[in-house]
């Protein structure tokens, strides 16, 4: 029995860190968030994720600013909506792990 502690932790642990669905996040991006970074920097906007210094810098600091500028936009996204767009951009631009 004393095994399953460690496992029952594990399970406790994961919906924290559930991580959210890139091909979901995706399509929300286009549609609420390219235009202006369009507007700002040209291109296909994705400068402000390649850009140095960039602001973000861990998994923890993009779902946060994914959150602000959802709710600073009106967005109405709900927080798996939140989720799946850091983790498109996270898998297309910052790789973090
Ligand atoms: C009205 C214009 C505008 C809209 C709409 C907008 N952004 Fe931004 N975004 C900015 C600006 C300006 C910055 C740079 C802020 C700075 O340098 O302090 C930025 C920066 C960012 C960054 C940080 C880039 C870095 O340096 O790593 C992320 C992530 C981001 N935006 C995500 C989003 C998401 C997700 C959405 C859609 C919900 C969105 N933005 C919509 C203007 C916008």
């Amino acid at each position: 029995m004393r095994n399953s502690i460690p496992l029952l932790c594990l399970l406790l642990s994961l919906p924290a860190h559930a991580a959210g669905d890139p091909k979901l996040g995706k399509p929300l991006h286009e549609k609420q968030c390219v235009a202006c970074h369009v507007k700002l920097l040209g291109g296909d906007g994705s400068g402000m994720y390649t850009r140095k210094p960039r602001l973000i810098n861990d998994a923890v600091a993009l779902g946060q600013r994914v959150a602000a500028c959802s709710s600073q936009v009106n967005a109405g996204w709900f927080p798996e909506d939140e989720a799946n767009v850091a983790a498109w951009l996270n898998q297309t631009y910052y790789k973090f792990k």
